[in-house]
């Protein structure tokens, strides 16, 4: 049976900024951590760069060109900060705006609406130089910025959102040294988490200040944490591993403070959290942005490890598993606190080696896509304020630390030609975006309805090898 989303429900595709652009030197541009990061030896696969990227600065009007021809509703970008502000703060680089204002401007002279995210990883290397995001002037240097972005695109661009994904930034960045700055402290990452609420906080301000029309909001990563078993260690991993994912970030936001179990857990003094930052955080917003791509399956690591699972689950390359039903789980979870504050999908999708005889060709991808827009239906069904669906991504790019291995794109990219192939799941998603209207799919033989809903008990099998979808 086809259904069909509400009026007015949006459909796009996103990008972020490091992971398209290239011209990496180009009009002005400062380095960022990702500059460094990436030619620093060791640190990507194959040492892989996003110096040229999808140039994407330079073909933009071609990449606008096939949103409009796909009939998207939206574009997800991220700015660069430092193309915008070179050194991090201070002095503004009119040329990097001017790109942006360029490309808004052609987003909407081709009908589709631009969704901006202020801060998709890339932070200004002289910001890092002086402590990064551990250091609180860093999120006032973000505000700063939020103004200058606000005051120049605000009057166009209908929603911004200031982070993407604070929990990896602080984990990855700083936790774990998977992505950049590439550093392994735990204790600076606890306070580059603070500190990027407290900046998103500060920011909200100075956009509501510089751009009154403008919605804005916030981009969290979530993904259920399913116990492996009922074993009352998984039970305590997968409902540790909740806090932690999915409500450290959250519940600050939307008026709960920091969740106590995690923090005391985590050893965190918090010393960082200064008089009125609690308030600054939960600074009401206009909506807020979900990425999903998986769930997790948790297995304490106290327990022996499984080998040999009951039945293996569908993965992508990148070894996550195929979980529609955790979209449903995860927007009711955060229903559950945010309420009526409208919700979008601004990051789903899934890498799938590229087809080698015919680039269009990429029946997986469609087939991941068409499941999560039909569990987003579901979520809507259930009463979830859902506002949009955006695929990620719009382009095949720079996988950050997995460099051009891992593609995504509703649209393949010949990284050695530049030449874009619009693939079928792009043809697939325009197709809903103009219709608002999701096709059945022909279910395969022997193939399982995606479950929906909260489990009440967790799957026996295997915990993922691979780590999990915030591990990106
Ligand atoms: C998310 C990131 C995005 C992309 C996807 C696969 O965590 O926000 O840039 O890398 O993962």
């Amino acid at each position: 049976m086809d259904r069909r989303f509400p009026t007015g429900f949006v459909i796009g595709a996103a990008t972020a900024a490091y992971q398209i652009e290239g011209a990496a030197a180009a009009d002005g541009r400062g380095e960022s951590i990702w500059d460094r990061f990436s030619h620093t030896p060791g640190r990507v696969a194959r040492d892989q760069t996003g110096d040229v990227a999808c140039d994407h600065y330079h073909r933009f009007p071609e990449d606008v060109g096939i949103l409009a021809e796909l009939g998207l509703d939206a574009y997800r970008f991220s700015v660069a900060w430092p193309r915008v502000i070179p050194a991090g703060s201070g002095p503004v680089n009119g040329a990097g705006l001017d790109f942006y204002d360029r490309l808004v401007d052609l987003l909407l002279e081709r009908g589709v609406s631009p969704q901006l995210t202020l801060y998709h990883w890339d932070l200004p290397q002289a910001l890092e130089d002086a402590g990064g995001w551990p250091v609180r002037a860093t999120a006032e240097a973000f505000a700063e910025y939020a103004g200058v972005v606000a005051r120049r695109l605000g009057d166009r661009v209908r929603q911004i959102a200031t982070i993407n994904e604070p929990f990896v930034v602080a984990d990855h960045g700083y936790g774990r040294g998977l992505h950049a700055p590439g550093r392994a402290e735990p204790a600076a990452a606890l306070a580059a988490g603070h500190h990027l609420l407290v900046a998103h906080g500060l920011a909200v301000a100075a956009i509501r200040a510089a751009a009154p029309r403008a919605a804005v909001g916030i981009v969290l990563n979530l993904a259920p944490q399913h116990p492996a078993t009922q074993h009352p260690l998984d039970l305590e991993a997968a409902a540790a591993g909740h806090e932690v994912l999915n409500r450290w970030y959250l519940d600050p936001i939307v008026g709960r403070g920091y969740p106590e179990e995690a923090v005391r857990r985590a050893g965190w003094r918090h010393r960082e959290i200064r008089d009125g930052d609690l308030a600054l955080i939960a600074a009401p917003i206009d909506f807020l942005g979900v990425n999903y791509y998986s769930r997790r399956v948790v297995r304490s690591p106290l327990l022996p490890a499984f080998d040999t699972p009951s039945v293996a689950p569908e993965r992508t390359a990148m070894g996550w598993e195929v979980h529609p039903a955790g979209l449903v789980e995860v927007l009711e979870f955060v229903r559950s606190r945010t309420g009526r504050l409208p919700l979008f999908v601004t990051e789903n999708g899934a890498a799938y080696p590229a087809d080698s005889g015919d680039p269009s060709r990429d029946p997986e991808r469609l087939r991941y896509l068409h499941r999560h827009l039909e569990a987003a239906l579901t979520a809507i069904e259930r009463g979830v304020p859902l506002a949009g669906y955006f695929a990620w991504s719009l382009l095949d790019n720079f996988e950050w630390a997995h460099g051009y291995d891992f593609r995504f794109g509703i649209v393949h990219v010949d990284f050695t030609t530049q030449q874009r192939t619009i693939r079928d799941s792009g043809r697939f998603l325009g197709s809903v975006a103009r219709g608002h209207l999701l096709p059945a799919l022909d279910a395969r033989p022997g193939e399982e309805a995606p479950e929906m809903g909260p489990r009440a008990s967790g799957p026996t099998g295997r915990p993922p090898r691979l780590p999990g979808p915030e591990a990106a």
